[in-house]
């Protein structure tokens, strides 16, 4: 590998060219119309599409946007163009100025694909037996030549012909207004879609596909017929999705005044797919995964998923369809305006405590991590090479984050005349972050001028809560301060505007009213818009102790200097559970951290035993839930610990937090075989929150009970043969994992024959081998890349083995041996289908954190990977660029 070719100052000849927002100008015409004709065949599929062209400026070539295709021929107002009418090159086509009219005109282009090879899963492709598309970001390129961008909106109308009598299902967007039998005996059907949309929604199925069928009658009394379609044997896993699906549209018409706006929902789940799911207008096209479930088959946690992504993407139908983004740097303006909706649905749906602790959980260790590293970004990205890219956890749930700060500081009532007035004003329109926050500042008469900055500076800024009480005026000042570290970025960064929700307690852990900023109250929006500021409490009649930052109300990183008993008195009684939680986290994690650095348990024994009483406390708390306590009593996980730490040795760290574990495991030993009883019940499965939560304590018990005792196997033997779900089985297999042992190979081999056939369970049993802590994980995952049932190109079977190896299996993915490896894997990917492989490359992206040998190897591997940059996808190459700095 060349040396040269990583310098920091290298010149960019030899990179692939970089989009800039500031660059963006409209394109010099427009489609607004357009009739697709699609003749399906396995490797000759032929698209005819009929635009109507109009102009945005004067005379100009008109260039399309197009690859990976054949381009058949190409007619202007029916005149077909000669071979020196236009240029073709790799990425598109240029129809010459001169040959064009001057006014409106009708344009026609034939091509050629070829499904059946496209690996990509981007474009048209084929999943089993079915075909299915692709086309965000800019997958619709692969099937004509387009104004591939989200600012170009159209009336779609599209033919599709089935490639034999076989292929009986055949769905595209909108409604269906006619269908038949063509002359050579195929079927067809003709689907109008009335809403204008971006190319990127359109979306197209066939197959011989079973169909779940429902209605919803919305609001002002219309009648939505609702369809989830699947492979054959699937409709009995259709039930919580289609359930999901009509919470999902109820809500939104109750919380956002949202209404469906045609006839007919369809959902169609696909075995091969990249992502999770897509929000196609009128067709969502999902990951199996998010739709398939069933108890035996599905964990509470994937029926949790399930909800969320249904909703997410049926939220989109406003966010993101209606109204969308004018170019692919506003991602954040439909994908965190979505994750903030399902949140918040999930929310309402479940437990909103829990929840809201799940996703600061996922923040931190997806976005805070990114935010860290090499791939730091803002939410609204200025410049990229590959879209794909950016469908980070900066965009996706950093960019929740910042409507749910909006939310916090506008209030409910004002947050929703902000989002009324955004579908009034741009309904139909493809707009930017600008306008949606210009929505919010004008209903609510607020200036976020200062806030529009947490679009455009990236970094996790740390915040620093110090108090003061002054006896004497019976005053409590709490000076909070900011500061975000300079990255590739910013060098220098501003001074953010931050809700930080805070409530006194006293030392007893009493709730105290004080006056803030002309109001009494218990908790007061504290809003932080400099580098520093006091906040004043008044009537403070003792020294209080601050809960600071409840419910996590900023994206951010807290520093307090809390006395042992403060944290005691907040993991006790805050009146915010988030924060009893985070306080207790908070209180574990220094413990673990120190004894990392000092390896003397004695002296940390104390403060161990002060944590074993609050969790005995939590196990006893009746007002609690189950899922809640599950989280309390649970550890920081070594990935967020890594991030608090420099010049880490992984394997020391999950050492110093498996020492923790096993001596609270000990020391509960009795309270744990209490809980874990008391979980059981011999009522038949539902998916309830309830049950899932009395099922999450159980398994959580059950964990720490092998962890304090080998003579528990026999306990987890029979909790996976007595287990009538998932979710226990899982629970039963995940906690006999580490150890390995006999009764786990017998059950892993139960579980193997008993699920052969479920692609989506054995996906859980490759992960569960990917993730184990057993001395031999390495070795055993490059086994099962032979074992018949891997391949390369189903995504959730890569992800599940060797993606879960990589970015869940931080102890074992952490040295030379797995670096090599995962750059081998990275490589063969990524001829096959670089968005897996490139987002594969981002396991190396937190290296920054680890002891010097560790990322000297592995910039070594990355080097490696980079030596000839023709042989790699812009998708791998981006990434791994911007790792190594
Ligand atoms: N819009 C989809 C969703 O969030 C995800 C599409 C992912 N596409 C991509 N090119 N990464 O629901
Ligand atoms: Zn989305």
């Amino acid at each position: 590998m060349s040396e040269n070719a990583l310098r920091h100052n290298e010149p960019l000849e030899n990179m692939p060219a970089m989009i800039h927002l500031k660059d963006y100008k409209k394109h010099a015409f427009y489609i607004d119309t357009i009739n697709l004709d699609v003749h399906l065949d396995m490797h000759k599929t032929i698209v005819t599409a009929v635009s109507t062209v109009g102009r945005n400026r004067g005379y100009e070539d008109l260039y399309l946007d197009g690859h990976s295709m054949d381009l058949i021929s190409v007619y202007v107002n029916d005149v077909p163009l000669l071979i020196s009418d236009y240029i073709i090159c790799d990425k598109g086509l240029t129809i010459k100025k001169d040959i064009l009219p001057d006014t409106d005109f009708k344009l026609k282009i034939i091509t050629q694909i070829n499904p059946a090879d496209n690996t990509t899963l981007e474009g048209l492709y084929r999943s089993g037996t079915m075909y299915c598309t692709q086309c965000e970001s800019q997958g619709f390129r692969k099937i004509t030549y387009y104004i591939d961008r989200p600012d170009n909106m159209a009336v779609f109308t599209v033919r599709v012909v089935g490639e034999n009598d076989k292929m009986p299902i055949l769905l595209s967007n909108g409604t269906k207004t006619t269908s038949g039998v063509t002359k050579d005996g195929k079927p067809y059907a003709v689907w109008h879609d009335p809403h204008k949309k971006p190319s990127y929604l359109f979306a197209l199925v066939a197959g011989d596909l079973e169909c779940y069928r429902d209605n919803f009658v919305t609001m002002s009394g219309r009648d939505v017929v609702l369809e989830i379609y699947t492979e054959y044997g699937n409709l009995d896993k259709c039930v919580y999705a289609m359930d999901s699906l009509k919470r999902s549209m109820k809500w939104d018409e109750e919380k956002y005044g949202r209404e469906y706006d045609l006839d007919i929902f369809m959902i169609v789940a696909v075995g091969d797919f990249n992502f999770g799911a897509m929000e196609n207008k009128g067709l969502n096209i999902f990951n199996s995964k998010y739709i398939l479930a069933q108890s035996d088959t599905a964990t509470d946690t994937d029926y949790e998923h399930i909800e969320g992504v249904v909703a997410h993407e049926y939220f989109h139908n406003w966010t993101g369809n209606r109204i969308t983004c004018r170019d692919w740097f506003q991602l954040c303006l439909k994908e965190g305006l979505t994750v903030f909706r399902d949140q918040s649905f999930s929310g309402d749906m479940r437990n909103k405590i829990t929840k809201r602790i799940d996703d600061v959980i996922a923040l931190r260790s997806a976005q805070f991590s990114e935010d860290s590293g090499g791939l730091a970004h803002p939410v609204r990205p200025e410049h990229y090479i590959e879209i794909n890219n950016f469908y980070t956890a900066t965009v996706y749930e950093k960019g929740a984050e910042l409507c749910r700060m909006l939310y916090i500081m506008l209030g409910a009532d004002d947050f929703r005349k902000g989002t009324d007035l955004y579908f009034e004003r741009y309904d139909g329109m493809a707009v930017t972050v600008e306008d949606f926050i210009s929505a919010m500042a004008d209903a609510s008469y607020r200036d976020l001028s200062q806030f529009l900055l947490w679009y455009k500076q990236s970094g996790t800024p740390h915040i620093t809560a110090d108090g003061f009480y002054n006896e004497s005026k019976k005053q409590y000042l709490l000076t909070v301060s900011q500061k975000t570290n300079p990255d590739a970025n910013q060098s220098q960064k501003l001074p953010l505007h931050i809700p930080v929700v805070t409530a006194l307690l006293s030392p007893s852990g009493q709730p105290i009213n004080s006056l803030h900023n002309g109001k009494t109250a218990h908790e007061h929006i504290l809003e932080l818009k400099y580098d520093k500021t006091v906040f004043v409490f008044d009537n403070v009649n003792e020294p209080p102790v601050p809960s600071v930052l409840r419910g996590f109300s900023a994206p951010v990183i807290l520093h307090q200097n809390l006395s042992q008993d403060d944290m005691v008195t907040l993991m006790t009684h805050d009146t915010d559970l988030f924060n009893r939680y985070e306080t207790a986290q908070k209180f574990i994690q220094n413990i673990i951290l120190s004894l990392y650095n000092n390896n003397d348990f004695a002296s940390e024994q104390s403060k161990i035993d002060v944590f074993i009483r609050s969790v005995q406390n939590c196990l006893n708390n009746d007002s609690y839930d189950g899922l809640f306590k599950s989280y309390y009593i649970s550890l920081p996980s070594v990935g967020y610990l890594m991030q608090q730490m420099n010049q880490v040795v992984p394997e020391k760290l999950y050492q110093a937090r498996l020492n923790v574990r096993e001596y609270i495991a000990k020391s509960l030993e009795a309270d744990f075989l209490t809980v874990y009883h008391n979980s059981l019940t011999d009522t038949p499965f539902d998916a309830s929150p309830i049950s899932a939560a009395r099922r999450s304590l159980g398994n959580s018990a059950l964990s720490y009970l092998l962890c304090a005792n080998n003579a528990h196997h026999a306990l987890a033997e029979k909790h996976y043969k007595n287990a009538d779900n998932m979710t226990d089985m899982m629970g039963a297999l995940s906690a006999l994992s580490d150890k390995g042992g006999d009764i786990y190979q017998s059950l892993m081999q139960d579980f193997y024959t008993r699920f052969e056939s479920d692609a989506l369970v054995i996906d859980k049993w490759f992960a569960l081998q990917a993730r184990s802590q057993n001395a031999d994980c390495l070795n055993d995952v490059k086994k099962l890349l032979t074992h018949k049932d891997f391949t390369y190109k189903n995504p959730n079977r890569v992800r599940s083995l060797i993606g879960v190896f990589a970015h869940g299996n931080l102890v074992h993915f952490h040295n030379s041996d797995s670096y090599a490896f995962i750059a081998q894997q990275i490589l063969i990917l990524d001829k096959l289908n670089p968005k897996t492989a490139s987002r594969l490359a981002t396991s190396f992206d937190q290296i920054h954190t680890l002891d010097t040998a560790l990322v000297q190897n592995a910039r070594d591997v990355l080097n490696g990977i980079l030596s000839d940059k023709s042989t790699i996808s812009n998708d791998v190459l981006e990434i791994i660029t911007k790792i190594l700095g």
